[in-house]
């Protein structure tokens, strides 16, 4: 797909949260992801909606609140809704859908309602894991979802290059540098979003 086609469908799109200027919840969210994986992230969501409610965004440092994982990944998606064609138009780059990047955004962060919210027995199970993307591994393994390989350098390097920097190749892909960005201007910049007094208004 060219940039100029993938700018047509923007413009044409049906795509809800595109055409709809108000910040969607997250439930709305997740039915812009396509496909099966979509399916998939929406059955986990149901099977797991209480812990993924209750969690914290993180211990302290943003959302630090009980439907705070919730409330960051709103701004994340909202934030990606927004940012999606600005991306597009201006960095002429390898093509990825706003459903891709909804998808590893809703996967970056997933071990956080287990870790926050999870009962005895669900934390004791995730400290069987030598680390936190072998978790997050497993359970898009319990729930079918099929990631291609930009999918999986996304949720990779959604927290940085770290160690993997190379000061003479990109590691991370465009749609890491995207949904990167989006969890650093939420986690960073509105960490504290939303204010308390919005807190409660649009949850049941
Ligand atoms: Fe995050």
């Amino acid at each position: 797909m060219t940039r100029l086609q993938l700018e047509e469908d923007i413009v044409n799109s049906t795509n809800t949260a595109l055409n709809t200027p108000k910040k969607l919840i997250f439930s709305d969210y997740l039915l812009c992801i396509e496909g099966a994986n979509g399916a998939a992230c929406r059955k986990m969501y149901q099977d797991h909606r209480e812990k993924f409610e209750r969690a914290w965004g993180s211990s302290v440092k943003h959302q630090a609140w009980e439907w705070g994982y919730i409330d960051h990944m709103e701004q994340i998606m909202w934030l990606a809704t927004d940012i999606y064609p600005i991306f597009i138009r201006h960095c002429w780059t390898q093509p990825f859908s706003l459903s891709d990047a909804y998808l590893t955004l809703f996967l970056h962060d997933l071990e956080k309602p287990w870790k926050y919210a999870g009962t005895d027995i669900e934390k004791d199970e995730l400290q069987k894991y030598r680390t936190v993307k072998d978790f997050m591994m497993a359970k898009i393994a319990e729930y079918w979802i099929e990631l291609t390989p930009e999918h999986l350098n996304a949720i990779k390097y959604v927290h940085g290059e770290w160690d993997d920097y190379d000061p003479k190749k990109n590691v991370m892909n465009p749609l890491a540098a995207f949904i990167h960005s989006c969890d650093t201007m939420s986690a960073r910049g509105g960490y504290n979003f939303p204010p308390p007094w919005m807190r409660f208004s649009d949850r049941w």
